[in-house]
């Protein structure tokens, strides 16, 4: 059979980050509560010019100038932070990607849960046709109300993934577990430009959803949990990845320590304690993450929980190619990251109030050049968005 999965990943987020020693102080917290309660140390903050189409062309980019972009027929863009009710992201990045134009496009949306479709949905899609690849863009703003209890769990962030037959860095098995749900943990009515939250709830139902999607996932395909070796979850903040697995591991391994459990996660969490939530794009920078900061992953199953409120949830692994180490990109990945600049709270504050779409209600908008990213969101002209590529090289 055919071996089909993640042959390159690659991920982007914001120049600006907000180090949360700041937002301790103005919200008179202790800033523990933050570093070690819910494992963030910085927030990932969009620049008034960057939106989820910008930072998902800046992660693709990273892949296209590497591959054949002629055998991609198809583009699948997951995201909760749509920038258009009725044209897909998909299409946007299309044209600023220099894409075929005989490329399918389109847009899925399950809260944090839609880039695992999107997987999901690219491996059947190159199972058809194997000589042809899918690339996946998963990019969102997790975004809260100032001053409540999801601020602190705020990030920005893209990565994308060239799917193939025979990949070089993950080969995903078949079959997996899924759950759903009708429930109201966490959602975003269409004239809510934050979303609505039960926060103690949303911890439960993820942590029920992991359980389900397990048992799911191991009553379909008989893999024991002792021989995954390393696990990525949906991360909307680190701690809760290493919550969930602690509890399944309780339950599902055969005496596996405390202490063992939380290396299996671990790795995984160094980026999103850099970066915040990324929502649908977290469960994937956890994979750029646990790639770029362990080693020696040849051979060895890793298993990838994606998890979208709502709520929708899958669990399923994959193996780690022989060559994978070629594939990655961790000095960039690392520079991308140390490279950023710190804002202060009133910048804080101000690129928070750009997102603000009332002022595009006349159809005529220039937006400043702030970003350094290679490409920007430049306006609105007659209500349509404008994006510029505003450099050639990486
Ligand atoms: N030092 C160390 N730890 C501290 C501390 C201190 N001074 N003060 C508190 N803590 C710990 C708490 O004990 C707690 O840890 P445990 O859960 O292990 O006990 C942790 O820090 C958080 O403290 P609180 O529960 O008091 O925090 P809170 O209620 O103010 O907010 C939150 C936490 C509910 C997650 C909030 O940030 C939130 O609403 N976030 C958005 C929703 C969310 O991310 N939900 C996650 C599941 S849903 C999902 O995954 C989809 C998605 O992307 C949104």
């Amino acid at each position: 059979m055919t071996r089909i999965g993640i042959d390159d990943i690659a991920f982007y987020t914001s120049n600006f980050y907000l180090d949360l020693h700041i937002l301790a102080e103005k919200r008179n917290t202790d800033h523990d509560k933050y570093a070690s309660g819910i494992g963030i140390e910085k927030i990932g903050i969009p620049a008034p010019d960057e939106d989820i189409i910008t930072m998902g062309a800046n992660a693709a980019i990273q892949i296209l100038e590497q591959c054949d972009r002629h055998k991609i027929d198809t583009l699948l863009f997951a995201t909760e932070s749509s920038v258009d009710q009725s044209k897909s992201a998909a299409v946007f990045v299309h044209r600023l990607l220099d894409l075929p134009s005989e490329c399918r496009t389109v847009e899925l949306k399950q809260a944090c849960y839609s880039s695992t479709a999107a997987v999901q949905i690219a491996c059947a899609l190159v199972a058809r046709n194997p000589e042809k690849s899918v690339l996946v863009i998963s990019s969102d703003i997790a975004r809260y109300d100032l001053e409540s209890a999801g601020e602190a769990t705020q990030g920005c962030g893209a990565v994308a993934m060239l799917i193939k037959a025979d990949p070089r860095i993950l080969s995903i098995e078949p079959g997996s577990g899924c759950y759903s749900a009708d429930t109201w943990d966490f959602w975003r009515p269409n004239y809510c430009s934050n979303p609505k939250v039960d926060g103690k709830f949303s911890i439960i139902n993820y942590i029920r959803t992991a359980k389900e999607c397990w048992k799911n996932l191991a009553k379909n395909t008989g893999v024991d949990f002792n021989s995954i070796y390393r696990f990525c979850y949906h991360l909307p903040f680190s701690t809760m990845g290493l919550k969930a697995h602690i509890k399944l591991g309780k339950e599902m391994s055969a005496g596996k320590t405390q202490q063992e459990l939380e290396a299996q996660v671990l790795p995984s969490t160094v980026c999103c304690r850099q970066i915040g939530n990324c929502y649908s794009a977290s469960a994937y920078i956890a994979l750029c993450s646990l790639l770029d900061n362990e080693q020696d992953l040849a051979g060895k199953n890793v298993a990838i929980f994606g998890y979208g409120s709502g709520c929708a949830g899958e669990f399923y692994y994959g193996v780690v190619s022989d060559s994978y180490q070629k594939m990655l990109r961790t000095d960039h990945n690392k520079k991308l990251l140390s490279a950023r600049e710190a804002i202060d709270f009133s910048t804080y504050l101000e690129f928070y109030q750009a997102s603000d779409t009332k002022k595009y209600q006349d159809g005529n908008y220039t937006t400043p050049a702030v970003t350094p990213g290679m490409f920007r969101f430049s306006g609105i002209r007659n209500h349509a968005r404008m994006y510029d590529r505003c450099a050639d090289d990486l």
